[in-house]
């Protein structure tokens, strides 16, 4: 089935969500297979968030999903916008000594929209493990679920500086994949699916767990939304 096919008649994601009908991510993960990023007019646009802010406590408190959201998330959807305008100036008038720069950015703040806005669904308040089809997979990439909890969060916990870990779907193999990303946009494989993301940057933990990132991270596996990368990954497999 082509792309734009799947897009339209799509109707995989059938079973209930823990997350609100009426959101904004879940309904266009559902209706579409795509993450919303761009208001009507095409222009990167912050969503509202799937759930109350204090839906994710205690693992993640209030003021941090907040702050988060609001500022991390907000500012780099407000600077892709100026990013992209940037590279278009830059060409419009010829001055290509800047575009290289805006590029550099428009890559930084497009991946930190990207994987903020995966990472709001990836979570959840009730516990779950992945089944069905997503952990026949998991089985045959990794051995076993608890072998892929690992390797997650060592990879997650061990990422220099900010960044993420993140399990992808890397449709030319066809295999499941876990990164170690740097930033939001580094150490990446072209062509992997993000199915869950694990945002490591301080932002994401530094007020409740202070400089106790492994506490963080072990606190989140209790509250992956694995229905979220169940949807994902059958979307991934489609599309691919
Ligand atoms: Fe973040």
């Amino acid at each position: 089935m082509k792309r734009n096919e799947f897009l339209k008649t799509s109707t995989i994601l059938g079973s209930a969500s823990v997350l609100p009908p009426n959101n904004v991510f879940s309904q266009s993960l559902k209706e579409t297979g795509m993450d919303k990023l761009t208001d009507a007019n095409g222009n990167f646009a912050l969503q509202p968030l799937p759930y109350a802010e204090t839906f994710l406590e205690p693992s993640m408190d209030q003021e941090t999903v907040h702050l988060h959201y609001t500022f991390h998330h907000g500012d780099a959807v407000k600077a892709a916008n100026k990013d992209l305008e940037m590279v278009k100036k830059s060409i419009d008038e010829n001055s290509l000594d800047t575009v290289d720069y805006w590029t550099k950015k428009l890559s930084f703040h497009l991946s930190s929209h990207i994987l903020h806005t995966i990472f709001w669904t990836s979570l959840t308040n009730k516990k779950g493990s992945p089944g069905g089809e997503l952990l026949k997979q998991v089985e045959k990439d990794f051995s076993s679920f608890d072998k892929l909890k690992t390797l997650i969060a060592k990879t997650s916990k061990g990422v220099d500086g900010n960044g993420w870990g993140i399990l992808g779907y890397q449709p030319y193999t066809k295999k499941l994949t876990v990164l170690q990303c740097e930033n939001h946009e580094k150490l990446t494989q072209w062509g992997v699916i993000p199915l869950l993301v694990i945002d490591v940057w301080e932002h994401s933990y530094y007020l409740k767990y202070r400089n106790r990132r492994a506490e963080f991270v072990d606190n989140l596996f209790p509250i992956i939304n694995w229905e979220n990368v169940a949807d994902r990954f059958n979307i991934a497999r489609k599309i691919s």
